[in-house]
């Protein structure tokens, strides 16, 4: 394959346990928690199709029902907003079945992101591909896959998201040790380590849920054997293709300085709620006093 072919796929993989924010996620998964008022998944189709991206599948695991139900038309409920003139709300409803058509493949069992990955091998097929965390989100108004996408096809190898975090908070993420290239908005990855020691950690610099990928990643991922936690991990594989210059080798980054929010656990989830809502012109003014009284 070529550099330059087009990316229109999206991988969503959203079929982890997410055992953080137990037991909100027993019968429901996390990516259908509420952020304001749509489910984080949505922010994450949405900005897939702001990039461009065409064609959408999601992986999902047990609890797959509400996240094909959000994502389809839903003729009754419809049809009583439109008799009551609720013509908001029937607009709002109807833009989340609007964002597709979506496809869906199920993980049987949550072997891990990389497991998760490999699931979409069929329908991605020979062609690079996008991936979007389904519990990271990222401010509409920052920019990031499509600089990610353009750099893939720039460079022919697989591109990663990067933040910078405080030292003491890398062995949360995956870490990258990176050369920057000269006069380039992207530097090189020379190796990953998933959740390292601080005292391990080669940099600060964390990998974040947004990834666009060459597809020789799926024969990597046929041999990645399970790592840390047991899990299939895609990490693993990306320091794999970071090692190999052969085709699809090499593994690039893009240091995203934007607004970023994480819904994978309480605290983070809790933050990117309040950050949200305050921005929204509804009620951000008056929820922003409020919380000022709060704290006093
Ligand atoms: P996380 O590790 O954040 O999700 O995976 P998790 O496993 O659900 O969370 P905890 O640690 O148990 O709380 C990042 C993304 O990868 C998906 C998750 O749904 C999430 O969107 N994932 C993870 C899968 O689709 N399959 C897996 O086997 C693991």
């Amino acid at each position: 394959m070529k550099p330059g072919k087009l990316v229109t796929k999206a991988v969503i993989p959203a079929a982890g346990l997410g055992t953080r924010f137990l037991p909100a996620t027993k019968a429901m998964p996390k990516e259908m928690l509420p952020v304001v008022d749509q489910p984080a998944i949505q922010y994450v189709v949405e900005e897939a199709v702001r990039a461009g991206l065409t064609d959408l599948l999601m992986i999902t695991g047990r609890q797959k029902r509400a996240l094909e139900d959000h994502f389809d038309r839903e003729p009754n409920l419809e049809r009583t907003l439109e008799d009551k003139g609720d013509l908001d709300h029937l607009e709002a409803v109807q833009h989340a079945s609007d964002l597709g058509p979506l496809h869906f493949v199920r993980q049987g069992e949550p072997k891990g992101l990389g497991h998760a990955v490999l699931c979409a091998r069929q329908h991605v097929g020979d062609e690079p591909f996008a991936v979007l965390l389904g519990d990271d989100l990222i401010d509409e108004r920052d920019e990031l896959l499509s600089t990610m996408i353009e750099v893939q096809s720039r460079t022919g190898g697989s591109v990663v998201a990067l933040i910078e975090v405080e030292p003491a908070q890398i062995s949360a993420y995956g870490c990258a040790d990176v050369t920057a290239i000269d006069g380039e908005n992207y530097v090189r990855v020379n190796g990953l380590v998933e959740k390292p020691s601080v005292a391990d950690a080669p940099s600060n610099l964390a990998v974040i849920g947004r990834y666009v990928l060459h597809p020789a990643v799926f024969d990597i991922l046929e041999r990645t054997q399970p790592g840390r936690g047991g899990e299939i991990q895609l990490t693993d594989a990306l320091q794999t293709l970071a090692m190999s210059d052969g085709e699809g080798g090499g593994v690039y980054g893009v240091v995203f300085e934007g607004r970023r929010y994480d819904t994978g656990d309480k605290l983070s989830y809790l933050k990117a709620v309040i950050s949200l809502a305050s921005e929204r012109v509804e009620f951000g003014e008056e929820l922003k006093s409020w919380l000022k009284a709060f704290i006093n």
